[in-house]
């Protein structure tokens, strides 16, 4: 019998090693240090079982249709919306993600956000870099103190509970959830309360993103929105850069409105170099690196591998987003 292709659109960390053990299958994967194209990707795939694609990769209607062959698809992320799931469950194409693994890592990320911009780091670095470090300063680089501050989470998953504990542990933040139904199923061993809109409105100092990408959260932080909110506030994104307009951030922390913006995800990604919110000394901006330490991503190359393993056998995903063998 041919053996199984099991093909990555990216190299993977523990991938290679992974292949060598499970020499029943055919593992193939992109070589080269970028993304593939649309019709890459569609070239890939037609020469494949089953997919392992990163959340940069298209997989829309047409190449679900053109590819109803694949066997499984599973996403190297949490989130899964470059994928288009309703055709995909229309074709019965299982999909897979890798939940978990890396709320730590992600929610660490959120904090490393808020503390730059609350400690004015980007600026006190580059006066290093620039030689303005001319004399111990006792004005110049002060921050802003998060004892005690409000923290709006907007998406209490996994992620945002995580964020909301670390925030509640050092600096013991009052916690406040909105909308409602992102709160459902969170058991927390810390104190939090849902709010309505017009009460987020009012408390909060630090807005911080942990939602995916829906019609409801698509352009959610806009003029709009920080208009109606009552304090100047920390912005933090480690969700999805689309949940986000940037050039309404760029004018709130120019009326100081937004008294810093802290940003894992862009819109759209990668963010150009030319942006002009690089060059705001209270915007830090990271490449998507929230689930980018070395433990995390091999153990997400993991999870994606059993996800397909099971969907070649026609076997129930361990981690699955759609599956239609779940009894
Ligand atoms: C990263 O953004 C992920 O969804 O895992
Ligand atoms: C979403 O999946 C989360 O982990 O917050």
């Amino acid at each position: 019998m041919d053996k199984s292709v099991i093909y990555a659109t990216r190299e993977l960390p523990g991938l290679v090693e992974w292949a060598k053990h499970n020499g029943q299958f055919q593992v193939e994967f992109n070589k080269e240090d970028r993304n593939l194209t649309y019709d890459e990707l569609n070239e890939v795939a037609k020469a494949s079982d089953a997919l392992i694609t990163v959340l940069s990769d298209n997989i829309d209607k047409s190449f679900l249709e053109n590819n109803q062959h694949l066997q499984g698809i599973s996403n190297y992320a949490v989130g899964f919306n470059n994928i288009d799931m309703d055709e995909a469950k229309r074709l019965g194409i299982p999909i897979g993600n890798t939940p978990d693994v890396l709320t730590e890592a992600t929610a660490e990320t959120a904090l490393l956000l808020q503390l730059m911009m609350a400690r004015k780091i980007k600026r006190a670095m580059s006066a290093v870099r620039d030689g303005n470090w001319t004399a111990w300063e006792p004005t110049v680089f002060n921050g802003y103190d998060l004892q005690e501050s409000t923290v709006g989470i907007i998406g209490f998953g996994r992620i945002g509970q995580s964020f909301a504990q670390k925030m509640w542990q050092l600096y013991k933040c009052n916690i406040v959830i909105w909308p409602r139904e992102s709160a459902k199923r969170a058991e927390c061993n810390f104190p939090f309360r849902v709010v309505e809109k017009e009460e987020f409105f009012q408390l909060v100092d630090v807005v911080s993103m942990h939602c995916p990408k829906t019609p409801e959260t698509e352009n959610l932080i806009n003029s709009e929105f920080i208009a109606k909110m009552k304090k100047p506030f920390f912005f933090i994104n480690t969700a999805r850069g689309d949940c986000h307009n940037e050039n309404d951030l760029l004018l709130g922390l120019r009326e100081e409105k937004v008294l810093g913006v802290g940003l894992d995800v862009t819109n759209p990604e990668p963010m150009s170099r030319k942006s002009p919110l690089l060059k705001e000394e209270n915007c830090v901006v990271f490449p998507h690196i929230g689930s980018a330490t070395k433990k995390t991503r091999e153990q997400m190359t993991l999870m994606c591998l059993e996800n397909i393993l099971a969907s070649l056998k026609r076997s129930p995903l361990p981690y699955s987003v759609y599956d239609p063998f779940k009894v």
